[in-house]
């Protein structure tokens, strides 16, 4: 059967883009096919380089058009470490077919400006016992769209921002290639049913 076809979205270094090139081995249900970043020095385009996928720097982030045209023929649209919002025009072309990993337990610690250290940062100041990653779909707005999975992480003491993002960050390398892996077979299963 075709692997469905994974487009990521990244902004960043790409370490989840990593963990879905490194989960997603060639009797996989899915492939990563094509990268897509914010920022032309995004570390995400040299390991999609480096794993021979094509790999693009978009113009301008907010301009459907491009962002359309870069997505291609992709079946599912991964954001990983994404910091840009996606034009509500491709949101609409991808009705459950688009997924973003965030490094919280949403909906807390979400929404514009939280990613990245802020994140942590909010979550230590809060005093909270239990963090964690969530996997949800992508809407209109910044981390907002219905929750997919979940995985909680314990706040240590002690923890400072860096800390308690490497414990997240772990976890959501585990938790992003189990979530891309069923859904791709749902969609197969789908696709097959409707044959
Ligand atoms: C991850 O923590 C992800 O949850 C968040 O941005 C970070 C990106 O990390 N949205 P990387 O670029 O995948 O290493």
């Amino acid at each position: 059967m075709t692997p469905v076809r994974v487009a990521i979205l990244a902004s960043g270094g790409g370490s989840n883009l990593q963990a879905l090139l490194d989960a997603l081995d060639p009797s996989a249900p899915a492939a990563v096919t094509r990268v897509i970043s914010s920022r032309p020095d995004a570390g995400a385009l040299d390991r999609a380089r480096r794993a021979g996928v094509a790999a693009v720097a978009l113009r301008d982030p907010a301009n459907p058009a491009e962002l359309l045209a870069a997505l291609g023929d992709a079946d599912l649209v991964v954001l990983a470490g994404y910091v840009k919002l996606v034009p509500r025009e491709v949101v609409a072309r991808f009705p459950g077919r688009m997924i973003n990993i965030h490094p919280a337990l949403l909906p807390a610690f979400g929404g514009p400006g939280m990613y990245g250290r802020r994140v942590h940062e909010a979550v230590l100041a809060s005093g909270a016992a239990v963090s964690g990653a969530t996997v949800h779909y992508v809407d209109e707005q910044y981390d907002r769209g219905p929750i997919i999975a979940q995985q909680p992480v314990p706040v240590q003491p002690g923890d400072t921002p860096d800390t308690l993002a490497a414990r997240v960050l772990a976890v959501e390398h585990e938790l992003l290639p189990r979530v891309v892996i069923e859904l791709a077979r749902a969609f197969q299963e789908r696709d097959d049913a409707d044959r």
